[in-house]
């Protein structure tokens, strides 16, 4: 048994080696779990160094652990997602005033702009026109006026007879729209986009972006590294399960125990149907309860903003994500779904029911 567990500590070092060589000097990074995953071009002060990052491209995480981009001449504004692929950010006020902010912003010392705009044209009315069903910006209005925001030529007209005009503004907004907006309190992200680096090929090749060498601003595309785990050493670890003790093997651990009881579990089900007993709830065939609550979990604003831009539908249950629902994401492949929907697959599951890789060998075995 003794010498078992050497092999086994041996073998599972030398895994360890090869994770930690492969992530080289510049690790991903987060504010916190749930967070944008930080990386090239973009850099967290304090937790990558400055040839992680491509100058203008510093974020920081503020008292709530929220990500903050400062925007030079604008100030900061919380990162609420990052696409990699089409260079795109969409921020917010950490300060939940968002029309506030965009009455000061301007974008022209930065290196964002935005990629679909709308004029919007504010009104400081001393009458409340809610009553013509038009939504008034909260936090800009008081006891004594009401601030509307409106992209609508006969509201303007309607409001410039009655109210102050305060400014016209190109908003940088989420989305295009094709209509005019009567009233709109303007509290959805912003959408900017970055031109250079131009890392975006590569990422959306699976590719790393990065600089050359650390004596220009060149940058280059890596490919993620393939480092499969060997057969052996995955073997090695399964039969050495309660030796190791580092924190992120827990997880590699689980995986592994969750498809050893997939496999004894589909034995199960097939002694159960042939002898046609009865299904035994007891069994669990898929993750346990504490590691499905340790993934991030979110709850959609009205802005609906998802880590991937692109889905828009639960790919389990197929309904379209709804304002205020809970999702819940797999850390590693980030695919999202419904909370209720995923707790139920992986309570049966052990794999993403998207990628039908397990979430932890996902990050192992990442290929270019
Ligand atoms: C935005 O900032 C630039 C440079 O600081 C300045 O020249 C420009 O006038 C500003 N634009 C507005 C609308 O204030
Ligand atoms: C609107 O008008 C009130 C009173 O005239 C003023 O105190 C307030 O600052 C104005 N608000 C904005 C956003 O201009
Ligand atoms: C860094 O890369 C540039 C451009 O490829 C090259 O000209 C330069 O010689 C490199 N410097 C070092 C120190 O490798
Ligand atoms: C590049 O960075 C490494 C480590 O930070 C350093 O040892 C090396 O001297 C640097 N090379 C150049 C050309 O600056």
């Amino acid at each position: 048994m003794a010498t078992q567990n050497t092999v086994t500590l041996f073998l599972f070092s030398s895994f360890l080696f090869t994770v930690i060589t492969s992530t080289q000097t510049c690790p991903n990074a987060a504010c916190r779990r749930g967070d944008p995953v930080i990386r090239f071009p973009f850099r967290l002060e304090n937790l990558q160094t400055n040839s992680c990052g491509y100058p203008g491209f510093t974020l920081s995480c503020d008292r709530e652990k929220q990500t903050v981009v400062n925007l030079p001449g604008s100030g900061p504004f919380t990162l609420q997602g990052i696409d990699y692929g089409t260079q795109e950010i969409w921020i917010n006020d950490p300060n939940d005033c968002l029309p506030a902010r965009l009455l000061s912003l301007n974008l022209t010392d930065s290196l964002f702009t935005g990629v679909y705009y709308q004029d919007f044209t504010f009104f400081n009315c001393s009458l409340d026109y809610t009553m013509y069903r038009l939504n008034p910006i909260a936090c800009l209005s008081s006891s004594s006026n009401t601030v509307f925001a409106t992209s609508a030529f006969r509201v303007v007209k309607f409001l410039s007879s009655r109210c102050n005009f305060i400014t016209t503004i190109a908003v940088p907004v989420e989305l295009p729209f094709y209509e005019q907006v009567l009233s709109s309190d303007l509290s959805s992200d912003l959408r900017l986009a970055y031109v250079v680096p131009g890392c975006g090929r590569c990422e959306s090749r699976g590719g790393r972006c990065g600089f050359k060498n650390n004596s220009s601003l060149e940058i280059a595309c890596r490919n993620a590294p393939r480092h499969g785990l060997p057969r052996s050493a995955r073997y090695a670890i399964t039969i050495g399960a309660g030796v190791p003790t580092l924190l992120f093997a827990v997880g590699l651990v689980c995986f592994i125990c969750g498809r050893v009881k997939v496999f004894s579990q589909r034995r199960d089900r097939l002694s159960e149907l042939s002898s046609s007993v009865a299904p035994q709830p007891t069994l669990v065939a898929g993750l346990d309860r504490p590691t499905i609550e340790s993934y991030p979990k979110v709850v959609l604003g009205e802005s609906r903003r998802l880590p991937k831009p692109d889905y828009t539908t639960c790919p389990i249950c197929l309904s379209e994500y709804r304002p205020k629902e809970t999702l819940r994401s797999i850390p590693e492949c980030q695919h999202c779904f419904h909370a209720d929907c995923i707790d139920e697959w992986l309570g049966r599951n052990a794999t993403c029911p998207v990628c039908r890789t397990s979430p932890e060998r996902t990050t192992l075995a990442q290929s270019p």
